[in-house]
């Protein structure tokens, strides 16, 4: 069971996370309006797994109805957002594929979870953001990120696909020719080429202190005009994001089961350059 730390001011949050799978590796506190989710494994840089996804899921969910919530804030222990994905648990994934195709898996279902938060969503970056360390910050309303921090998308590299909608909302947000290149080669870009992309809102000197300071801001504001506008915003692309999502999660089953994602992962755990040429 998870370490709920509880806020000073808020005693709820251990009753509720009783209420959910949960795991030490990712810390739930609400202050206030504002639940925060820290990524807490630090050992694997923050690698997300999928006790992880199955409590963020439920987190989300509750929050979201939980008129006492007002908004979200993601960030990552050790000043290290997240090394994306755990590879360790793609096997898992690979036992039963179609569960993934078909949203009863853990990773999906804190992946709608975050598309359909009906509040306003905040990502405070430090360290690297790999993989769905970044594309989760598409579905992220406001977004701050240190001045050193990285990015990188480095799906393909691995043999996989893009994911989490992000073959779509990427280009449109920063162009086809920078989301080829982010998602083709998969190299790290820096905090700067994020903030010109629009990826991010702001660099600043202390990200999760400037995005607690945003979120009181946030519940500050009037919760129905949160909730409407982030409606709005998010109306057009809806159905898109979702044809997108669902074309991508095939493809990416098919992937992961695939020679070139064999010797990705093979090479990372091993310690050693992967190796496609003879594919
Ligand atoms: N899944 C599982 N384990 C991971 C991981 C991941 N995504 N990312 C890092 N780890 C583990 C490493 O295996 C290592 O474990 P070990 O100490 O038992 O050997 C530990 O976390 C530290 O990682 P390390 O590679 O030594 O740190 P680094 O600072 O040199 O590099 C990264 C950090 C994130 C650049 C590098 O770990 C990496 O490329 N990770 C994989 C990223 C990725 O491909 N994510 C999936 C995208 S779909």
């Amino acid at each position: 069971m998870a370490k709920c730390r509880e806020s000073a001011d808020n005693g709820n949050i251990a009753n509720r996370c009783g209420d959910h799978a949960m795991t030490d590796e990712v810390q739930i506190t609400q202050t206030g309006g504002v639940v925060e989710i820290m990524f807490n494994r630090i050992s694997k840089k923050n690698a997300l797994n999928l006790a992880m996804y199955e409590a963020m899921a439920g987190e989300l969910n509750a929050a979201a109805e939980n008129p006492e919530v007002r908004a979200v804030l993601f960030w990552g222990a050790g000043k290290y957002f997240s090394s994306g994905n755990d590879l360790k648990d793609f096997t898992a994934v690979l036992a039963a594929p179609k569960a993934l195709i078909e949203g009863d898996n853990a990773i999906v279902r804190f992946l709608t979870a975050l598309e359909r938060f009906p509040k306003p969503a905040v990502a405070a970056v430090e360290g690297s953001a790999v993989g769905v360390g970044t594309t989760l910050l598409l579905h992220c309303d406001l977004v701050y990120s240190a001045k050193d921090a990285e990015f990188s998308l480095p799906f393909a590299n691995l043999g996989l696909r893009p994911e989490n909608a992000s073959s779509y909302l990427l280009p449109k947000l920063v162009g086809h020719p920078r989301a080829a290149e982010w998602l083709l080669l998969g190299e790290a870009f820096d905090a700067s080429d994020a903030e010109a992309a629009g990826l991010v809102n702001r660099l600043v000197d202390d990200p999760v202190a400037y995005a607690r300071e945003q979120c009181e801001k946030l519940c500050r504001q009037p919760p129905k005009a949160m909730i409407e506008t982030k409606a709005l915003l998010k109306a057009a692309d809806r159905k898109q994001v979702a044809t997108s999502f669902g074309e991508e999660m095939l493809s990416f089953t098919d992937a992961l089961n695939s020679a070139e994602f064999a010797e990705a992962v093979a090479a990372f755990f091993e310690k050693r350059p992967a190796d496609f040429s003879k594919l």
